[in-house]
């Protein structure tokens, strides 16, 4: 069987939704102490939903495929809804990370859950 699925694979060569947003409104910064990776995660937020998402990644193959991921599985969803994403969901739906990988996609959710945080404390 080969290591990584062709979903991994596809997300890694053709990663949906890199770069930058530049009037994003919740900006996340996480890294993988197990590596020294970092993501970065940019949010735009209207009515509660998440219209643009984007992402930087410093990281390995499977944190640009989980981040990928991610980000297509946020995008136009209600922000509670994009705070319950776990990096079992992402994994799942790149359809398994090898098991010395899964922190890779722990680094997608924790940008997330970053860039929802930093959305929560500009509005209270
Ligand atoms: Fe660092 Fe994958 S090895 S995120």
């Amino acid at each position: 069987m080969a290591l990584y699925s062709e979903k991994v694979m596809d997300h890694f060569r053709n990663p949906r939704n890199v770069g930058v947003i530049e009037d994003a409104n919740a900006i996340g910064e996480v890294g993988n102490a197990k590596c020294g990776d970092i993501m970065k995660m940019y949010l735009k937020i209207e009515d509660g939903i998440i219209e643009d998402v984007k992402f930087e990644t410093f990281g390995c193959g499977s944190a640009i495929a989980s981040s990928s991921m991610a980000t297509e599985m946020i995008k136009g969803k209600p922000v509670e809804e994009a705070a319950q994403l776990s990096n079992k969901a992402v994994a799942e739906a790149l359809d398994g990370l090898p098991d010395y990988k899964m922190h890779c996609s722990v680094l997608a959710e924790e940008a997330i859950k970053s860039a929802l945080e930093d959305y929560n404390s500009k509005k209270s």
